[in-house]
């Protein structure tokens, strides 16, 4: 909307309309020209860890391609982690984002692959957000790389009820290295039996069923989509599950793009999201996200900022979030641009000069 307004009240929006039309406030806030969107839903990432991954991003970018092996140098150093460190760098993360106007994310475990250090990255997520995810399944520990089976089972069993009581949702890494599909299945059901609700790693590094996996266990989403067949496409559509395409990964493996028009065309909700973690895509920047849908995934600018706010939502199953409509929290941006195409158009200037989370200044 052009020349809008917008009216705030105990934290909800209350009001929208022409500005010539707006209701009298306690207290008015002029955007003077400027875009108000609502802010980023950030629907993946991995946010607890330890250490860092840099001298493996420079290899990669002189040649060597990503494993998911990577994740062991992050698993030995997250579990040698004390708490004040990983709850320290969780706070440096989280505030990164709220600075480039993410008002909500999710946020793994993923990192531990113990009983201890999945639950105790869990409880430290929730103190950050609402939107935790147990990642008991992101590869097989080491102590069990040869009996993958007793790992699956100490996923469903014992961590899984170490952990369920911190999260939301179970997610699995079903690609080849990771899981595959019966071991996904039966760990997302543990997952869903224990109150969680699903959502998958999918297709990220090759085709694979992940996400046939997530649609037969009535995922929300199915994440990254970089390698989809047909039948693929069809699962996403037919199950109403959302894409969660995740472009930071992509620039920071070389692989190719997901396939965003594809999806679309063919009738599927997108998101976007950043995958935020320090392997295969260490940015917690949604503008950077949507430059790259925008830019290399020929989204149309309006799509892009749709699918980083209430494409989002939808993959987090929530309706209060990602548009800013009478009721839904007031969580908005204000950038320093006339309208939402200059996050694409002006790539890697920092353009979010105010962010309100529950109709509060932050
Ligand atoms: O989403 N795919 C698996 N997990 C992460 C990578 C994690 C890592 O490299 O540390 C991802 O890309
Ligand atoms: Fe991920």
């Amino acid at each position: 909307m052009d020349d809008a307004a917008l009216v705030i009240e105990d934290g909800a929006v209350a009001w929208t309309g022409p500005a010539a039309n707006a209701p009298a406030a306690d207290e008015v806030v002029d955007a003077d020209g400027r875009a108000v969107l609502p802010g980023f839903v950030d629907s993946h990432a991995h946010l607890v860890f330890g250490g860092e991954r840099s001298a493996e991003f420079v290899a990669r970018m002189a040649g060597r391609p990503y494993r998911a092996g990577g994740i062991l140098t992050t698993v030995r150093a997250t579990r040698a982690a004390d708490d004040g460190t990983l709850r320290a760098n969780l706070a440096r993360l989280a505030a990164e984002m709220l600075a480039q106007g993410t008002t909500t994310f999710e946020c793994k475990s993923g990192y531990g692959l113990t009983v201890r250090d999945e639950a105790r990255s869990l409880a430290l997520a929730a103190e950050v957000t609402a939107e935790v995810t147990y990642l008991g399944a992101h590869v097989v520990a080491p102590e069990f790389a040869n009996d993958v089976s007793a790992y699956v089972d100490l996923v469903c069993g014992e961590m899984l009820r170490a952990c369920a009581p911190h999260a939301r949702w179970v997610d699995v890494f079903c690609e080849d290295g990771a899981f595959g599909a019966a071991e996904a299945a039966a760990i997302l059901a543990a997952g869903q039996a224990a109150g969680l609700s699903a959502r998958v790693h999918a297709n990220q590094l090759g085709p694979g069923p992940g996400v046939r996996v997530a649609a037969a266990a009535g995922a929300a989403a199915a994440d990254h989509c970089t390698y989809l067949t047909n039948a693929d496409v069809d699962a996403i559509v037919s199950a109403g599950m959302v894409a969660t395409l995740l472009p930071g990964a992509e620039f920071s493996t070389r692989h190719p793009y997901p396939e965003a028009r594809r999806l679309l065309d063919a009738g599927a909700t997108v998101a976007l999201a950043t995958d935020c973690n320090p392997g295969s895509s260490f940015t917690s920047s949604m503008p950077f996200c949507i430059a790259l849908a925008v830019r290399e995934m020929r989204m149309t600018t309006e799509e892009a900022v749709w699918s980083a706010t209430a494409g989002g939502a939808r993959a987090l199953r929530r309706s209060d979030i990602g548009q800013l409509t009478p009721g839904s929290r007031a969580d908005l941006i204000l950038l320093d641009a006339p309208s939402h195409a200059y996050l694409a158009y002006r790539p890697g200037v920092p353009l979010i000069t105010a962010v309100w989370q529950a109709g509060c200044l932050v």
